[in-house]
């Protein structure tokens, strides 16, 4: 197998069986993202290779995998940036399950947004008057570092204690839920305080910020979780929860 400063050795990760890792040799180019080097190998080299994007551009967040042992999104990920050596390494994301190759199963993911109610509901009707949020406003600044979730499951798959407890909502449903509690035209605060107060919610977040460290899109889900935590703990002590 070629190994020259041309070609790259990708190492994908294939499901059948087991499971394992199989080597590639795919062509080098300037300014190739990891989404290139797997479009390449499922177009030239393996057709029945599972994979998953949309946008390419960094937007929809469905490209997301772990590359070289760190969750990202692989269409906005240079190769020259992970694999200055030549050496790429591609699998599905963590803490999720595998529906193929590198296409992992997001329902729990989104179940968690559910279940930390993470949906608006207002109270609003078509006949009221437009509900403005005057950027300068503490509760919108307060969300200015959460506001722009893309669902990507970069910081889930990064979470160790998603990991060690499947239960926990993880810091995407957690920081969705941070910034509805600072939403002022939202009327579900104190059921969502409950559900993210429980025993597999913000408590449980160890604040090391990995979440934080790997979003792609440069949020803060551990700040957002200390804030609930915050919360939870002034509603506690006024007997609110
Ligand atoms: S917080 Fe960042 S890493 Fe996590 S799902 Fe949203 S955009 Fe992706
Ligand atoms: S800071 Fe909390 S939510 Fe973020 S990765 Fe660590 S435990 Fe998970
Ligand atoms: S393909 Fe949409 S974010 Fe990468």
């Amino acid at each position: 197998m070629p190994n020259t400063m041309d070609t790259l050795q990708v190492k994908v990760w294939r499901s059948a069986g087991d499971g394992g890792f199989v080597t590639y040799p795919v062509p080098r180019h300037t300014s190739q993202t990891v989404l290139d080097v797997v479009t390449y190998i499922q177009r030239e080299l393996e057709p029945d290779l599972g994979y998953r994007y949309a946008c390419r551009v960094g937007m929809c967040g469905s490209c997301a995998m772990t590359v070289n042992g760190k969750a990202r999104w692989t269409c906005r990920t240079h190769v020259s940036k992970v694999a200055a050596d030549g050496r790429l390494e591609v699998a599905p994301l963590s803490n999720l399950p595998v529906i193929k190759d590198l296409v992992t199963d997001m329902s729990a993911f989104f179940d968690k947004w559910s279940q930390a109610k993470g949906t608006f509901e207002g109270a609003q009707t078509r006949h009221d008057d437009f509900a403005r949020v005057p950027p300068a406003s503490p509760q919108r600044q307060a969300v200015d570092a959460g506001i722009e979730c893309i669902g990507c499951g970069v910081c889930y798959a990064s979470c160790d204690v998603v990991t060690w407890r499947p239960d926990y909502l993880g810091p995407a449903a957690l920081n969705r839920a941070w910034t509805l509690m600072n939403d002022e035209r939202d009327v579900q605060g104190s059921e969502r305080l409950r559900a993210v107060a429980g025993d597999a919610g913000c408590h449980s977040c160890h604040t090391l910020g990995s979440c934080t460290e790997r979003c792609p899109k440069a949020l803060a889900p551990t700040a957002g979780i200390a804030g609930l935590k915050r919360m939870a703990a002034k509603a506690a002590m006024k007997g609110e929860l």
